[in-house]
Protein backbone atom coordinates (compact mmCIF):
# COMPACT_ATOMS: atom_id res chain seq x y z
CA UNK A 1 0.00 0.00 0.00
CA UNK A 2 2.81 2.32 0.88
CA UNK A 3 4.86 1.04 -2.12
CA UNK A 4 1.63 1.98 -4.68
CA UNK A 5 1.19 5.53 -3.10
CA UNK A 6 5.28 6.14 -2.99
CA UNK A 7 4.95 5.63 -6.44
CA UNK A 8 2.15 8.24 -6.85
CA UNK A 9 3.44 10.84 -5.05
CA UNK A 10 7.28 10.43 -6.15
CA UNK A 11 5.32 10.47 -9.64
CA UNK A 12 3.97 13.98 -8.24
CA UNK A 13 7.04 15.37 -6.35
CA UNK A 14 7.71 18.80 -7.67
CA UNK A 15 10.75 19.08 -9.75
CA UNK A 16 13.95 19.17 -7.75
CA UNK A 17 12.72 16.52 -4.93
CA UNK A 18 13.10 13.51 -7.00
CA UNK A 19 16.48 12.77 -4.94
CA UNK A 20 13.57 11.69 -2.27
CA UNK A 21 11.99 9.12 -3.72
CA UNK A 22 15.53 6.80 -3.94
CA UNK A 23 15.74 7.00 -0.71
CA UNK A 24 14.09 3.77 1.63
CA UNK A 25 13.99 5.82 4.82
CA UNK A 26 13.03 8.80 4.05
CA UNK A 27 11.19 8.35 0.94
CA UNK A 28 8.29 6.35 2.83
CA UNK A 29 8.62 8.92 5.75
CA UNK A 30 8.11 12.11 3.64
CA UNK A 31 5.25 10.05 1.74
CA UNK A 32 3.12 9.56 4.60
CA UNK A 33 3.97 12.77 6.18
CA UNK A 34 2.72 14.39 3.26
CA UNK A 35 -0.52 12.44 3.20
CA UNK A 36 -1.04 13.22 6.79
CA UNK A 37 -0.55 17.11 5.90
CA UNK A 38 -3.60 16.78 3.05
CA UNK A 39 -5.89 15.14 5.53
CA UNK A 40 -4.81 18.11 8.40
CA UNK A 41 -5.14 20.79 5.71
CA UNK A 42 -8.20 19.28 4.52
CA UNK A 43 -9.49 19.82 8.81
CA UNK A 44 -8.08 22.21 9.14
CA UNK A 45 -9.85 24.77 6.59
CA UNK A 46 -13.45 23.22 7.36
CA UNK A 47 -16.73 25.71 8.29
CA UNK A 48 -19.69 24.74 9.52
CA UNK A 49 -21.18 27.25 7.36
CA UNK A 50 -21.54 25.53 3.87
CA UNK A 51 -20.58 28.59 1.57
CA UNK A 52 -17.49 29.49 4.52
CA UNK A 53 -16.25 25.81 3.88
CA UNK A 54 -17.36 26.29 -0.12
CA UNK A 55 -14.86 29.48 -0.15
CA UNK A 56 -12.47 27.92 2.22
CA UNK A 57 -11.90 24.55 0.51
CA UNK A 58 -11.66 26.55 -3.08
CA UNK A 59 -8.13 26.76 -3.73
CA UNK A 60 -7.20 24.05 -1.47
CA UNK A 61 -8.80 21.63 -3.50
CA UNK A 62 -7.21 23.47 -7.00
CA UNK A 63 -4.10 21.80 -6.27
CA UNK A 64 -0.60 23.54 -5.75
CA UNK A 65 2.74 22.10 -5.39
CA UNK A 66 2.92 22.26 -2.50
CA UNK A 67 6.84 23.07 -1.75
CA UNK A 68 6.21 24.58 1.05
CA UNK A 69 5.10 21.90 3.81
CA UNK A 70 7.66 19.59 1.51
CA UNK A 71 10.38 21.91 2.46
CA UNK A 72 9.66 22.19 6.10
CA UNK A 73 9.62 18.11 6.23
CA UNK A 74 13.12 18.86 4.40
CA UNK A 75 14.10 20.75 6.64
CA UNK A 76 13.52 18.98 9.94
CA UNK A 77 14.67 15.99 8.37
CA UNK A 78 17.86 17.53 8.05
CA UNK A 79 17.52 19.04 11.72
CA UNK A 80 16.53 16.84 14.05
CA UNK A 81 14.13 14.59 11.90
CA UNK A 82 10.49 14.65 11.40
CA UNK A 83 7.66 14.21 14.04
CA UNK A 84 4.12 15.04 14.94
CA UNK A 85 4.66 19.04 15.48
CA UNK A 86 7.01 19.29 12.77
CA UNK A 87 3.70 18.27 10.37
CA UNK A 88 1.81 20.87 12.27
CA UNK A 89 3.71 23.45 11.03
CA UNK A 90 3.97 22.11 7.80
CA UNK A 91 0.32 22.54 7.87
CA UNK A 92 0.55 26.58 9.29
CA UNK A 93 3.22 27.46 6.58
CA UNK A 94 0.86 26.00 3.85
CA UNK A 95 -2.23 27.56 5.16
CA UNK A 96 -0.63 30.61 5.57
CA UNK A 97 0.45 30.79 1.88
CA UNK A 98 -3.28 29.44 0.92
CA UNK A 99 -4.38 32.86 2.60
CA UNK A 100 -2.05 34.83 1.05
CA UNK A 101 -2.86 33.94 -2.56
CA UNK A 102 -6.93 34.37 -1.80
CA UNK A 103 -5.21 38.22 -1.11
CA UNK A 104 -2.72 38.14 -3.93
CA UNK A 105 -5.27 37.56 -6.35
CA UNK A 106 -7.61 40.44 -4.96
CA UNK A 107 -4.68 42.64 -4.91
CA UNK A 108 -3.56 41.34 -8.53
CA UNK A 109 -6.74 41.08 -9.89
CA UNK A 110 -5.74 37.45 -11.32
CA UNK A 111 -8.05 35.87 -13.21
CA UNK A 112 -6.53 32.18 -12.80
CA UNK A 113 -5.07 30.03 -10.19
CA UNK A 114 -4.18 26.75 -9.55
CA UNK A 115 -5.90 26.17 -12.39
CA UNK A 116 -9.40 27.23 -11.69
CA UNK A 117 -11.27 30.72 -11.56
CA UNK A 118 -9.89 32.83 -8.55
CA UNK A 119 -11.83 33.59 -5.64
CA UNK A 120 -12.60 36.93 -6.04
CA UNK A 121 -13.33 35.92 -10.02
CA UNK A 122 -16.25 34.18 -8.49
CA UNK A 123 -17.46 35.53 -5.58
CA UNK A 124 -15.96 39.31 -5.70
CA UNK A 125 -13.26 40.66 -3.65
CA UNK A 126 -14.92 40.77 -0.06
CA UNK A 127 -15.54 37.01 -0.26
CA UNK A 128 -11.99 36.37 -1.15
CA UNK A 129 -10.64 38.55 1.44
CA UNK A 130 -12.43 37.17 4.23
CA UNK A 131 -11.82 34.07 3.09
CA UNK A 132 -8.07 34.53 3.23
CA UNK A 133 -8.62 35.71 6.86
CA UNK A 134 -10.52 32.97 7.92
CA UNK A 135 -7.83 30.34 6.77
CA UNK A 136 -5.09 32.66 8.66
CA UNK A 137 -7.14 32.70 11.74
CA UNK A 138 -7.42 28.84 11.31
CA UNK A 139 -3.33 28.52 11.08
CA UNK A 140 -2.85 30.89 14.40
CA UNK A 141 -5.09 28.35 15.89
CA UNK A 142 -2.69 25.62 15.10
CA UNK A 143 0.23 27.53 15.97
CA UNK A 144 -0.47 28.43 19.13
CA UNK A 145 -0.39 24.56 20.34
CA UNK A 146 3.52 24.64 18.97
CA UNK A 147 4.78 26.87 21.72
CA UNK A 148 6.23 30.22 21.84
CA UNK A 149 8.99 30.47 19.74
CA UNK A 150 6.87 29.00 16.80
CA UNK A 151 4.38 31.74 17.38
CA UNK A 152 6.47 34.53 17.45
CA UNK A 153 7.73 33.10 14.25
CA UNK A 154 4.60 32.96 13.01
CA UNK A 155 3.51 37.13 13.74
CA UNK A 156 7.12 38.03 12.60
CA UNK A 157 6.61 36.25 9.01
CA UNK A 158 3.08 37.34 8.88
CA UNK A 159 4.28 41.27 9.27
CA UNK A 160 7.09 40.89 6.91
CA UNK A 161 4.85 38.80 4.43
CA UNK A 162 2.29 42.01 4.68
CA UNK A 163 4.62 44.75 4.33
CA UNK A 164 6.00 43.13 1.51
CA UNK A 165 2.75 43.46 -0.27
CA UNK A 166 2.39 46.55 0.74
CA UNK A 167 5.78 47.52 -0.49
CA UNK A 168 5.10 46.55 -3.80
CA UNK A 169 1.80 48.34 -3.91
CA UNK A 170 3.49 51.64 -2.69
CA UNK A 171 6.33 51.16 -4.69
CA UNK A 172 9.86 52.57 -3.63
CA UNK A 173 9.77 55.82 -1.82
CA UNK A 174 11.33 58.34 -4.52
CA UNK A 175 14.71 58.51 -2.88
CA UNK A 176 15.11 54.40 -2.95
CA UNK A 177 16.87 52.29 -5.53
CA UNK A 178 14.25 50.43 -7.98
CA UNK A 179 16.32 47.32 -7.77
CA UNK A 180 17.06 47.17 -3.83
CA UNK A 181 12.99 47.79 -3.26
CA UNK A 182 12.09 44.80 -5.63
CA UNK A 183 14.20 42.83 -4.03
CA UNK A 184 13.24 44.22 -0.47
CA UNK A 185 9.18 43.11 -1.69
CA UNK A 186 10.03 39.66 -2.60
CA UNK A 187 12.28 39.07 0.41
CA UNK A 188 9.29 40.18 2.25
CA UNK A 189 6.04 38.68 0.38
CA UNK A 190 7.98 35.28 -0.54
CA UNK A 191 11.19 34.97 1.17
CA UNK A 192 9.78 35.24 4.71
CA UNK A 193 7.77 32.38 4.50
CA UNK A 194 9.99 30.05 3.22
CA UNK A 195 12.45 30.92 6.00
CA UNK A 196 9.73 30.06 8.04
CA UNK A 197 9.14 26.96 6.50
CA UNK A 198 13.27 26.30 7.69
CA UNK A 199 12.80 27.67 11.08
CA UNK A 200 9.67 25.87 11.83
CA UNK A 201 11.66 22.52 10.32
CA UNK A 202 14.38 23.23 12.61
CA UNK A 203 12.77 24.71 15.62
CA UNK A 204 10.28 21.84 15.88
CA UNK A 205 12.83 18.98 15.22
CA UNK A 206 14.64 20.45 18.29
CA UNK A 207 17.77 21.00 15.84
CA UNK A 208 20.69 22.73 17.06
CA UNK A 209 20.43 26.79 16.35
CA UNK A 210 23.36 27.21 14.54
CA UNK A 211 21.25 24.67 12.41
CA UNK A 212 18.30 26.53 12.86
CA UNK A 213 19.29 29.25 11.81
CA UNK A 214 21.04 27.66 8.53
CA UNK A 215 17.60 26.53 7.86
CA UNK A 216 16.08 29.36 8.07
CA UNK A 217 18.79 31.45 6.04
CA UNK A 218 18.42 28.91 3.07
CA UNK A 219 14.85 29.14 2.74
CA UNK A 220 15.22 32.84 2.55
CA UNK A 221 17.60 32.73 -0.40
CA UNK A 222 15.99 30.14 -1.64
CA UNK A 223 12.22 31.87 -1.65
CA UNK A 224 13.84 34.76 -3.11
CA UNK A 225 15.08 33.01 -5.94
CA UNK A 226 11.99 31.28 -6.22
CA UNK A 227 9.82 34.17 -6.65
CA UNK A 228 12.22 35.47 -9.41
CA UNK A 229 11.93 32.66 -11.33
CA UNK A 230 8.20 32.84 -10.90
CA UNK A 231 8.70 36.65 -12.08
CA UNK A 232 9.98 35.93 -15.54
CA UNK A 233 8.10 32.42 -15.95
CA UNK A 234 5.22 35.01 -15.91
CA UNK A 235 6.69 36.31 -19.25
CA UNK A 236 8.40 33.20 -20.78
CA UNK A 237 6.10 30.11 -19.11
CA UNK A 238 3.14 28.58 -20.25
CA UNK A 239 -0.31 28.86 -18.23
CA UNK A 240 -0.91 25.59 -18.82
CA UNK A 241 2.22 24.11 -16.58
CA UNK A 242 1.80 27.40 -14.04
CA UNK A 243 -2.46 27.42 -13.97
CA UNK A 244 -1.85 30.84 -14.30
CA UNK A 245 -2.61 34.08 -16.75
CA UNK A 246 0.79 34.32 -18.44
CA UNK A 247 1.66 38.23 -18.61
CA UNK A 248 -0.48 38.94 -15.33
CA UNK A 249 2.38 41.25 -13.59
CA UNK A 250 2.58 42.85 -17.08
CA UNK A 251 -1.24 44.18 -17.87
CA UNK A 252 -1.25 44.94 -14.03
CA UNK A 253 1.83 47.28 -14.36
CA UNK A 254 3.51 44.79 -11.48
CA UNK A 255 7.50 45.89 -11.49
CA UNK A 256 9.09 42.60 -11.84
CA UNK A 257 13.21 42.07 -12.38
CA UNK A 258 13.05 42.17 -15.88
CA UNK A 259 10.80 45.49 -16.65
CA UNK A 260 13.10 46.62 -14.24
CA UNK A 261 16.13 45.84 -15.75
CA UNK A 262 14.41 47.34 -19.43
CA UNK A 263 13.77 50.41 -17.55
CA UNK A 264 17.27 51.02 -16.97
CA UNK A 265 18.32 49.74 -20.47
CA UNK A 266 15.91 52.33 -21.79
CA UNK A 267 17.06 55.04 -19.48
CA UNK A 268 20.71 53.92 -20.86
CA UNK A 269 19.38 54.72 -24.01
CA UNK A 270 19.14 51.45 -25.56
CA UNK A 271 16.32 51.86 -28.06
CA UNK A 272 15.05 48.83 -27.99
CA UNK A 273 14.32 48.81 -24.18
CA UNK A 274 12.84 51.78 -24.75
CA UNK A 275 10.29 50.84 -27.64
CA UNK A 276 9.49 47.68 -25.56
CA UNK A 277 9.18 49.81 -22.50
CA UNK A 278 6.58 52.29 -24.39
CA UNK A 279 4.60 48.82 -25.56
CA UNK A 280 4.28 47.30 -21.41
CA UNK A 281 3.04 51.17 -20.41
CA UNK A 282 0.14 50.94 -23.25
CA UNK A 283 -2.97 49.29 -23.36
CA UNK A 284 -2.40 45.68 -22.43
CA UNK A 285 -6.35 45.00 -22.10
CA UNK A 286 -6.47 43.31 -25.64
CA UNK A 287 -4.83 39.37 -25.65
CA UNK A 288 -3.23 40.26 -28.74
CA UNK A 289 -1.49 43.29 -27.28
CA UNK A 290 -0.20 41.26 -24.24
CA UNK A 291 0.88 38.51 -26.27
CA UNK A 292 3.07 41.13 -28.47
CA UNK A 293 4.47 42.51 -24.96
CA UNK A 294 5.47 39.46 -23.73
CA UNK A 295 6.61 38.32 -26.65
CA UNK A 296 9.09 41.53 -27.11
CA UNK A 297 10.22 41.17 -23.27
CA UNK A 298 11.02 37.42 -23.38
CA UNK A 299 13.57 38.25 -26.62
CA UNK A 300 14.74 41.08 -25.00
CA UNK A 301 18.57 40.36 -23.07
CA UNK A 302 16.89 42.00 -19.90
CA UNK A 303 15.25 38.20 -19.66
CA UNK A 304 18.35 36.90 -19.84
CA UNK A 305 19.91 38.90 -17.27
CA UNK A 306 16.90 38.30 -14.76
CA UNK A 307 17.75 34.42 -15.02
CA UNK A 308 21.20 34.40 -14.11
CA UNK A 309 20.22 36.44 -10.73
CA UNK A 310 18.08 33.95 -10.07
CA UNK A 311 20.62 31.74 -10.47
CA UNK A 312 22.98 33.47 -7.79
CA UNK A 313 20.37 33.69 -5.51
CA UNK A 314 19.41 29.82 -5.61
CA UNK A 315 23.82 29.41 -5.54
CA UNK A 316 23.88 31.78 -2.27
CA UNK A 317 21.06 29.47 -0.96
CA UNK A 318 23.23 26.24 -1.89
CA UNK A 319 26.01 27.34 -0.33
CA UNK A 320 24.37 28.18 2.63
CA UNK A 321 23.80 24.11 3.44
CA UNK A 322 27.56 23.75 3.00
CA UNK A 323 27.72 23.63 7.04
CA UNK A 324 25.05 20.92 7.60
CA UNK A 325 26.27 17.05 7.64
CA UNK A 326 25.34 14.78 4.42
CA UNK A 327 21.75 13.63 4.59
CA UNK A 328 19.80 12.70 1.90
CA UNK A 329 17.57 15.66 2.98
CA UNK A 330 20.10 18.00 2.69
CA UNK A 331 20.69 16.91 -1.12
CA UNK A 332 17.39 17.36 -1.70
CA UNK A 333 17.22 21.11 -0.48
CA UNK A 334 20.24 21.51 -2.94
CA UNK A 335 18.63 20.12 -5.80
CA UNK A 336 15.19 22.26 -5.17
CA UNK A 337 17.40 25.01 -5.34
CA UNK A 338 19.06 24.26 -8.76
CA UNK A 339 15.22 23.17 -9.83
CA UNK A 340 13.79 26.59 -8.84
CA UNK A 341 15.82 27.81 -11.86
CA UNK A 342 15.66 25.66 -14.62
CA UNK A 343 13.70 27.20 -16.94
CA UNK A 344 11.33 24.07 -17.79
CA UNK A 345 8.93 24.73 -15.19
C1 LIG B 1 2.92 31.12 -5.79
O1 LIG B 1 3.55 30.13 -5.04
C2 LIG B 1 3.27 32.45 -5.21
C3 LIG B 1 4.70 32.73 -5.29
C4 LIG B 1 5.41 32.96 -4.25
C5 LIG B 1 5.37 32.77 -6.58
P1 LIG B 1 3.62 28.63 -5.56
O2 LIG B 1 4.21 28.61 -6.93
O3 LIG B 1 4.27 27.79 -4.54
O4 LIG B 1 2.08 28.27 -5.67
P2 LIG B 1 1.31 26.88 -5.51
O5 LIG B 1 1.15 26.65 -4.05
O6 LIG B 1 2.10 25.80 -6.17
O7 LIG B 1 -0.01 27.12 -6.18
C1 LIG C 1 3.09 36.00 -4.59
O1 LIG C 1 2.94 37.14 -5.25
C2 LIG C 1 3.39 36.28 -3.12
C3 LIG C 1 2.25 36.12 -2.24
C4 LIG C 1 1.20 35.42 -2.55
C5 LIG C 1 2.34 36.77 -0.94
P1 LIG C 1 2.81 37.18 -6.83
O2 LIG C 1 1.65 38.02 -7.18
O3 LIG C 1 4.12 37.59 -7.38
O4 LIG C 1 2.58 35.66 -7.21
P2 LIG C 1 1.67 34.99 -8.32
O5 LIG C 1 2.42 35.10 -9.60
O6 LIG C 1 0.37 35.70 -8.34
O7 LIG C 1 1.56 33.56 -7.87
MG1 LIG D 1 1.08 39.82 -6.21
MG1 LIG E 1 -0.20 37.54 -8.00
Amino acid sequence: MVNELFNDISYNLPKGFDIIAQDEHLGPQILESLSEIEQRLSKAVTQTSRIADVTSRHLLNAGGKRIRPLLTLLAAAAGGGINDKVLDAAVVVELTHLATLYHDDVMDDAPKRRGVDTAQNIWGNSVAILTGDLIFSRASLIVSDLGSRPMSVQSQTFERLVLGQLFETLGPEPDEDILSHYIKVIEGKTGSLIAAAGSYGGILSEAPESTIQTLARYGELVGVAFQLADDVLDITGEGKKSGKTPGTDLREGVPTLPTILLEQEAERQDSSAQEILEMIRGDLSSDEALEQAVQALSAHPVTARAWSIACQWADDAVQVLKSLPDSTAKEALISFAHAVVRRDS
